[in-house]
């Protein structure tokens, strides 16, 4: 199955009672063969009217921060955890959770990230598979079987608490180190004798 394909069986999705109350299915969008994803919690009114993740306050941090660091959204690929906005932004249950998982690792097979940033504890604990706070996490890289994890705060979060804004910069130089360290076996794979600056773009 392709992630068109993927995306396509989910465009009338009726498996949880989210079904009822959204506009669209919040699939994702960017790079489908992207080497770095972010996944983020659910849709919120943006997302949901116009089908596209990331896209209202915390979507235009996130695009700053990406581009804090040399990175665009069309060179990554975005998701969230749930696909259809909860009622009112609630945060996702349990079971909605459960529902939509296999979606998001279907996701993550298809596109075959080597880095995955989850944004927020949802995301962070839906993939690390642990029940740990963002706080005491984020900004540590995790070798998990398929991909490395990087959590970060959520953009809305940092929003909401001025403190938080700080750190999660901090944690995007940390990310830009990663994706660095990423890009140096390809550039000796490419032959280069002397020292290059790293072409972001190799992704
Ligand atoms: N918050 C999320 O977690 N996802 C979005 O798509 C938008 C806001």
């Amino acid at each position: 199955m392709s992630l068109a394909d993927l995306c396509e069986s989910l465009r009338n999705c009726q498996q949880c009672r989210l079904a009822s109350g959204r506009t669209q299915v919040v699939f994702g969008s960017g790079n489908p063969e992207a080497s770095i994803m972010f996944v983020g919690e659910a849709p919120g009114f943006h997302e949901d009217k116009q089908g596209v993740p990331f896209v209202g306050a915390a979507g235009k941090l996130l695009t700053e921060l990406l581009e804090s660091v040399g990175l665009s959204r069309s060179q990554i690929y975005i998701a969230n955890v749930i696909k259809c906005r909860p009622p009112g932004n609630r945060d996702p249950a349990p079971d909605e959770v459960e529902t939509c998982k296999p979606f998001l690792l279907q996701q993550i097979q298809l596109i075959k990230p080597h880095l995955v940033c989850s944004m927020g504890n949802f995301a962070t604990q839906t993939l690390l598979e642990r029940k740990v706070g963002i706080t005491k996490v984020h900004g540590q890289p995790f070798e998990l079987a398929d991909f490395r994890l990087f959590p970060l705060f959520h953009p809305a979060a940092a929003l909401h608490n001025d403190h938080l804004l700080p750190q999660l910069r901090e944690d995007f130089q940390k990310l830009r180190q990663l994706v660095e360290a990423m890009a140096a076996p390809h550039q000796e794979a490419a032959g280069s004798a002397t020292a290059q600056p790293v072409q972001m773009d190799l992704f």
